[in-house]
């Protein structure tokens, strides 16, 4: 069986029917559906209800959405067809708030129209579909970059432990938190991985665990609740996990449950490792306390994945989609650019500085 790594694409651009073709994440593992992504209503809709989620895919959903979103502009002149990029990326960049690598395309996406000043309306249109190519593509060299890094912490049969879905759907290939599993496995590693479901969305169940499963890795899927207990019970040696967003100190915005994950593996003296691409890392928010977090709706906790509803009507839910994790939890960033330690101030502004 050939892995979902080298098999699937979760965002891709068909330039030909002017369309995002995304594989629908919120139907995995049941169903592998592709959508065929024309208005940016659609893509904007894809992005909030996960159907095209994990930072860097969205980041690069929204790269190739903007330059779809000004393909069928009849602007005449640069001035007017900038105007009409604007509109599109203020409304793409209003669909969630947390996961900086929306932003940091879209910004990357604007650079690079300014970049093309004085020229035509179509050289701009044909540069800005480069720039998402390159996104792209760049986005699996880091990934690669990233998994290689954090395989050089890890030893041969180990376990290790992940929250939510940091893999190849979640990026353009690889993934993160999960790019060390993909290539300790062709290596002959021999990890056992354990996926933590991930309430409420399930992204460990649905999706960890189906990819994981798909490409031959030893995963066993857990509920949240029992990552203390096989901590415990010494079966995972070290806990890695994608973001969101890291602050500039080195806090950490991912899933929700993930700073839970970071405390128990505090006091079970196990080795705690984001992976987290430079895109993610954000040095304007100087602390976790900058990053601002996605509040969710009530269904997601109360109705949703079960035939009648499993809390009282009407009962107040909180339901934040992601936590922010202690920098002082955090034994190690690891970027492309090489493994960050503590003080992250300075080791993060290392990785931004190096030409490796
Ligand atoms: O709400 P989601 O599923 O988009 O949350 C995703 C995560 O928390 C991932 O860990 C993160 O985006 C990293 S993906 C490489």
């Amino acid at each position: 069986m050939t892995s979902p790594v080298e098999m699937i694409q979760s965002v891709q651009l068909d330039d030909e029917k002017d369309a995002l073709i995304l594989l629908d994440q919120t139907v995995l593992p049941n169903e592998k559906v592709f959508l065929e992504v024309k208005e940016m209503k659609d893509l904007w809709d894809a992005i909030y209800y996960l159907k095209v989620r994990g930072a860097p895919a969205i980041g690069i959903a929204a790269a190739y959405g903007v330059y779809l979103g000004i393909k069928k502009s009849t602007a005449k002149t640069y001035e007017a067809l900038y105007a009409d990029f604007k509109k599109v990326k203020e409304y793409l960049a209003s669909s969630r708030p947390t996961a900086v690598n929306l932003f940091w395309a879209l910004d990357r996406m604007d650079a690079r129209f300014k970049k093309e000043e004085g020229k035509s309306v179509n050289e701009v249109k044909r540069a800005l579909k480069e720039e998402a190519e390159l996104i792209r593509e760049e986005d699996v060299k880091v990934c690669k970059s990233i998994g290689e890094y954090a395989l050089s912490l890890l030893k041969p049969d180990s376990g290790l432990l992940t929250h939510c879905n940091a893999g190849t759907i979640a990026t353009a290939k690889y993934g993160t938190a999960l790019a060390p599993i993909y290539l300790g496995q062709e290596r002959g590693y021999n990890f056992k991985v354990y996926a933590d479901e991930t309430r409420p969305l399930l992204q460990g169940a649905r999706l960890t665990s189906w990819e994981l499963k798909e490409a031959g890795v030893d995963v066993t899927l857990i509920c949240d609740n029992m990552a203390s207990l096989v901590m415990k019970q010494g079966k995972v040696q070290a806990v890695l996990v994608g973001c969101d967003r890291v602050a500039e100190n080195g806090d950490t915005a991912n899933k929700i449950g993930t700073s839970g994950l970071a405390v128990l593996a505090k006091h079970y003296d196990i080795p705690f490792y984001v992976c987290a691409p430079l895109s993610t890392v954000d040095l304007q928010c100087k602390t976790g306390d900058d990053i601002h977090i996605e509040l969710r709706p009530s269904e997601e906790i109360t109705t949703k994945w079960y035939e009648k509803p499993m809390a009282p009507e009407g009962v107040k839910t909180y339901n934040p989609a992601f936590d922010v994790t202690d920098h002082e939890l955090i034994t190690a960033i690891i970027t492309e650019k090489g493994i960050a330690y503590p003080s992250f101030s300075d080791s993060l502004l290392k990785m931004f500085n190096t030409d490796k």
